[in-house]
């Protein structure tokens, strides 16, 4: 007979009331302690970090980096304080980073300050240790290292060895320098890191005739981000580490010709985060798009495996990679990981969305011989598979798939398989464009979608789960009956800890002006809930309205001007890990709920915060 299933967890905390404070806030009976603050070392070639912002890019390169997002927790020896942090390094603020800010001289900017700007990007891996309830970094363990946006790494599957990614760097197309804008993370079955690049389109520039995918993907046409294709041609510049963020083809020799660089970019990129002499692996087979995260589906033996990323810009997709291989539960613990990846990441389809109104919905796979809307293949359109993943999104758009307010993360009830898609906000969505899924014009709060795969078929059911507001909001709006206990608005980290508790963050745009009522009453947030407990008066599982809000409750606020995001928990669930970026003043102490004194500035730093209760006892019962 099966083990009856476990009753839900019960949430035993009170929710936070809204705050706006320079400092974070946890419920009564917690702690919260800064973990690797933006440019702590790593290992002795880095000196510590200096307030007045005069570390070196070497230092850079050997230490944590900037904006802290996704991260995962990898335990050794199954250990909840011993383990192993994989992190992404968004991106940076400039200000911040640098003793006066980016400089410019005639147009070009310093080397220096872009090689430190590089280094401040990518993913890290470093060990992490709790002793006496204190968690750290063990400075110079072998495992620490970091990826930035000059690692070398492989590239695998359809795209890697095609004539799209041939460069001076990799003349055979199988290998690229660097990742960036690692925003969202995941996971595999098999004990890898999966970090995934977004927004990375606007680093590079190409001031001829874009091509379609570049047009559609945003990257730049007279300038980059940061400007860092402006210091090519100095006499230090080492194998066009500059020049390549400029990817105007060249009528000069092959050598110096970077058209293709940008496209050994926007992917998932898996890491062993155990073995610190293998490379970061770009797998093409999971789509080129601003990947937010790619969270993998519960495996089951003999099934496919299978990993959802939302591609977050407004308007934008979500997508589903099937493995062609069948999950073997050996491959849970496999002597080389990243040939494990190779066996489910490299070969199998990637499949878009389309949300129907009537709550269906349909998976449609991203073949040549796929048909599209209007009667050709995709195999037509683009020629081979190489091409259709560097065009994932003319692809999508091709076959139909359903316009979505911003995918952000994605996340898996461990309990019943069901997926979870936070939908951030878009504020252009017109009253034209609605749709079942995208129910609301000017969404400037956002929604969860969560969807029941159909078993073995392409097909799905789905519902909203909850629908962000502010709690003074009209009913129209506020349908999930939110209260100043628990409004919110851009959901956007997101996962299910093993007890099925679903948390989710917000990043509602508090740096950029405080401009919806959310961000008029409360800094960004953590809330928790068990859905599995959330139904209505006849107890169907339903999701979140006036009658059962109460269940969805305020776990942590962030100080002034940051963004809450990634979060990760110890096997034994007693720390949670998130992260703080791009705070405004802060943090002032390594405890993280205290404030800098009224008058006081300090150097902001993004930075991890690990919740622990004060007696040592399981985050969030
Ligand atoms: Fe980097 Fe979509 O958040
Ligand atoms: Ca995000
Ligand atoms: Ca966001
Ligand atoms: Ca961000």
């Amino acid at each position: 007979t099966p083990a009856p299933a476990p009753s839900p967890p019960t949430l035993g905390f009170q929710s936070l009331p809204n705050s706006m404070t320079d400092a974070a806030v946890v419920p009564a009976g917690y702690v919260a302690h800064i973990l690797g603050a933006w440019g702590t070392p790593l290992n002795s070639l880095a000196a510590e970090w200096k307030s007045d912002g005069t570390n070196t890019s070497t230092d850079q390169a050997n230490a944590t980096g900037m904006h802290h997002d996704g991260l995962h927790y990898f335990a050794l020896n199954n250990s909840s304080s011993d383990g192993l942090l994989a992190i992404n390094f968004e991106y940076i603020d400039q200000d911040a980073l640098h003793p006066n800010g980016a400089t410019l001289s005639a147009g070009k900017r310093p080397v220096e300050e872009v090689r430190k700007e590089i280094n401040a990007h990518g993913t890290g891996v470093y060990r992490v240790r709790r002793s006496a309830g204190r968690w750290s970094i063990v400075k110079d363990d072998a495992h620490n290292r970091r990826f930035t946006s000059a690692t070398v790494m492989d590239l695998a599957g359809p795209v890697a060895g095609s004539p799209y990614a041939v460069t001076p760097f990799s003349p055979t197309g199988r290998q690229t320098r660097g990742t960036n804008n690692n925003c969202g993370n995941g996971y595999t079955p098999w004990g890898t890191y999966l970090t995934c690049e977004e927004n990375w389109a606007g680093y590079f520039r190409n001031s001829g005739t874009r091509s379609a995918d570049q047009d559609r993907l945003g990257v730049g046409r007279s300038s980059t981000r940061y400007g860092w294709d402006t210091a090519a041609g100095d006499a230090s510049e080492v194998d066009g580490e500059f020049a390549r963020w400029n990817v105007t083809p060249s009528g000069a020799s092959a050598a110096e010709d970077y058209r293709n660089e940008a496209n050994t970019f926007g992917y998932v990129v898996e890491i062993d985060p155990y073995d610190p002499t293998t490379r970061a692996v770009k797998r093409t087979a999971l789509g080129r798009f601003a990947h937010e995260g790619a969270w993998p589906g519960n495996v089951k033996a003999g099934q496919p495996v299978s990993f959802y990323s939302g591609d977050d810009s407004r308007f934008e997709y979500v997508y589903r990679f099937v493995s062609e291989a069948l999950w073997d539960p050996a491959d849970a613990a496999p002597s080389n990981r990243l040939a494990t990846g190779a066996k489910y990441l490299d070969r199998g389809t990637l499949y878009v969305a389309r949300f129907n109104d009537d709550g269906t919905g349909a998976w449609l796979a991203l073949r040549e011989d796929s048909v599209t809307r209007d009667g050709r293949t995709l195999g037509a359109i683009y020629g081979n598979l190489a091409n259709i993943i560097l065009n994932t999104r003319g692809a999508a758009d091709a076959l139909g798939a359903t316009p979505m307010d911003r995918p952000e993360w994605t996340t898996v009830n461990p309990l019943n398989g069901e997926i979870y898609l936070t939908l951030t906000n878009n504020s252009q969505r017109t009253a034209a464009q609605l749709n079942a899924a995208n129910p609301r014009a000017n969404n400037v709060n956002g929604h969860i979608i969560r969807w029941a795969e159909d078993a073995g078929r392409d097909s799905f059911k789905w519902d909203i789960f909850v629908f962000g507001s502010d709690a003074g909001a009209t009913a129209e709006t506020n349908r999930s009956g939110l209260t100043a206990l628990n409004q919110f608005a851009s959901p956007d980290g997101m996962t299910f800890d093993s007890r099925g508790i679903l948390w989710f963050q917000t990043d509602n745009g508090i740096d950029g002006g405080r401009s919806n009522a959310v961000a008029q009453s409360t800094n960004d947030q953590m809330l928790a809930v068990v859905p599995a407990a959330v139904k209505n008066a006849a107890g169907a599982q339903t999701g979140i309205d006036a009658s059962n809000q109460a269940l969805l409750r305020r776990f942590f606020v962030g100080p002034n001007e940051c963004e809450v995001t990634g979060v990760t928990f110890t096997p034994d669930n007693t720390s949670v890990f998130i992260n703080i970026q791009h705070p405004g003043n802060w943090p002032y102490d390594t405890d993280a709920t205290l404030a800098a004194p009224s008058g006081v500035r300090v150097r902001p730093r993004s930075s991890t915060v690990v919740i622990q209760k004060a007696d040592g006892g399981a985050i969030g019962v």
